[in-house]
């Protein structure tokens, strides 16, 4: 699999997925890494793994679909064929829906469908669930919907704060994330034969 990975953040996610192919959990590349934020954790990360990365600034743009036709090109461009997105924090378009169906994946810090968009882990400590998680999910318009590929439970302990669940639900994150790409690709090419 040739990946190109969108982040925005700290890149823990981009380094479970190098590590899993460093030990040959997950059969692929990771021929690009996007990021929209200079300054964000996950360029070091991907220059000390060697990857490429390209910046390119939301603010730059004049809308979403200009971003995402960047995006496109730039993928395109590095030939990737799977596109990753490992905190992602830009609402994505039609534009790169279309010129990836079946093979864009998001990772999201809930259960899904329950506690979609921002703060999701505050969400469900607000509402005062017992089970908290993951999900990778296929990725549609809508923001955090699309088919579910995995999911990952944690259990939600006393005084847990933000910070503590979400520290236990990326654990999980780490683990399914190479495991459900695997999955997602395998399937697409059963349904492509
Ligand atoms: C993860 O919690 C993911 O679920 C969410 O953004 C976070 C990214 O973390 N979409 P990292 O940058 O991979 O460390």
């Amino acid at each position: 699999l040739k990946l190109g990975v969108l982040a925005s953040g700290s890149g823990s996610n981009f380094e479970a997925i190098m590590t899993a192919i460093e030990r040959s959990e997950l059969r692929a590349k990771v021929n690009v890494l996007i990021c929209n934020n200079s300054g964000a954790q996950v360029i070091e990360r991907a220059i000390q793994w060697g990857v490429p990365t390209a910046l390119l600034n939301h603010r730059e743009f004049e809308s979403r679909t200009a971003l995402d036709e960047a995006i496109v090109k730039t993928l395109i461009e590095h030939d990737v064929d799977w596109v990753i997105m490992a905190g992602w924090m830009r609402r994505v378009t039609l534009h790169l829906i279309n010129a990836f169906t079946g093979r864009l994946l998001n990772i999201h810090p809930s259960l899904l469908p329950s506690f979609p968009g921002l703060h999701a882990v505050q969400q469900a400590l607000d509402a005062g669930v017992a089970i908290a998680g993951c999900t990778v999910h296929h990725v549609e318009l809508e923001i955090d919907s699309g088919p579910i590929i995995m999911q990952a439970a944690v259990p939600v302990i006393a005084n847990d704060t933000e910070k503590s669940l979400q520290s236990r639900i990326q654990v999980q994150e780490h683990c399914i994330y190479p495991v459900a790409i695997a999955l997602a690709a395998h399937r697409y090419a059963q349904k492509q034969q």
